[in-house]
């Protein structure tokens, strides 16, 4: 069966094809459209829908190109409806349900965090053997999610703790943006830090490391202690703003290892895998040895990922047309 995927949960439009029968990803597409939300300095919804108006049908069209594919031999299309920005998730699921009505062939909806949680299965393509098995502690750090979940196997799991108030790459973004660094700040500020920083860059400010309860995140804090540090620094010095991304990166990559290896404790025996876009960041991968990280334009959002749970739910046989009149939810629904 060739499955075509599609996610616009936020501002990347993202096309996938994949082939059930031979296990293969024929082609993907994401397009960025980050560079549209600069100068706001982060995604302006209303904008991001927009841009899916126009970047979906050419991702869709790349895709198919890359796979040599024609519409009508696609079998199924699967799209995600939720969570999201809600008219993102809506261009991406109205465009889906388009073009099953015009080839007359079903669509399912999926939950893009359970694309994340499984995307580590598109690796099985070329090396199954790295994929490490079941349970798995699974962390999804992104800019819209930092949430925890226990892994039993395909479509089991439960979600164990998240963040309290903004995601790991929220507080990159924004903290970065403080220091002049564009929108998403995340890649540009491991990179400068990677190639620049010091020990003694990284450990010039000692910003909060929250400890909220067992298996939670919050970052809020961390962000406001920047901003208040910042008030009486000279930034116009290269080596003061260095100091501080260095000092930041590393107040949240140890907010994030503590709080793991504190639920690995409660989960010793199962696999740590850590996905998303922030699971990109040079310094995580550092410090976090032993986990399993897809690649990183695996990491952060696509649609292989969607074409892979769907594959794998038509494996299962557990995949299920829905009904025309289904509809986005902006937040995880079950
Ligand atoms: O998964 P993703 O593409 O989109 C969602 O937010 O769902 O993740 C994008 C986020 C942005 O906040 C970006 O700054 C962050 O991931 N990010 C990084 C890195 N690469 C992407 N943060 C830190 N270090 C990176 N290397
Ligand atoms: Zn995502």
């Amino acid at each position: 069966m060739k499955i075509l995927a599609i996610d616009t949960s936020c501002d990347d439009s993202c096309a996938a094809l994949i082939d059930t029968q031979s296990w293969k990803l024929l082609g993907e597409c994401v397009i960025s459209h980050a560079s549209s939300m600069v100068k706001f300095g982060g995604v302006v919804p209303e904008i991001a829908s927009r841009e899916h108006i126009k970047g979906l049908p050419v991702a869709v069209h790349q895709t198919l190109e890359q796979a040599k594919i024609a519409l009508d031999e696609v079998d199924w299309f699967a799209v995600t409806n939720r969570p999201g920005l809600i008219g993102a998730l809506l261009v991406g699921v109205s465009f889906a349900k388009a073009l099953a009505f015009a080839q007359s062939k079903p669509f399912s909806v999926f939950s893009h965090l359970e694309a994340h949680l499984f995307s580590p299965f598109l690796e099985s393509f070329e090396t199954p053997s790295r994929l490490p098995p079941f349970p798995w502690l699974t962390l999804v750090v992104s800019g819209g999610h930092t949430e925890l979940f226990f892994v039993e196997g395909i479509i089991k799991y439960r979600w164990i703790g998240g963040t309290l108030d903004d995601a790991a790459g929220e507080a990159f973004d924004k903290i970065g943006k403080q220091i002049g660094i564009p929108y998403p700040a995340g890649p540009e500020l491991d990179r400068w830090v990677r190639e620049k920083a010091t020990d003694t860059h990284r450990s010039e400010f000692s910003f909060p490391r929250s400890k909220p309860r067992p298996h939670h995140f919050s970052f809020s804090g961390l962000k406001t202690a920047v901003a208040l540090s910042i008030k009486n620094l000279e930034l116009n010095n290269e080596e003061v703003r260095l100091s501080i991304a260095a000092s930041a990166q590393e107040a949240i990559v140890d907010a994030l290892v503590d709080q793991i290896s504190r639920s690995q404790q409660q989960f010793p025996k199962s696999a740590l895998i850590v996905t998303g876009g922030v699971a990109c960041n040079s310094r995580l991968r550092v410090k976090l040895p032993d986990a399993y990280f897809p690649k990183p334009n695996h990491c952060t959002d696509n649609a292989a990922m969607v074409a892979m749970l769907a594959a794998l739910y038509e494996r299962e046989g557990i995949l299920k047309p829905d009904a025309w009149d289904t509809s986005a939810h902006a937040t995880q629904t079950p």
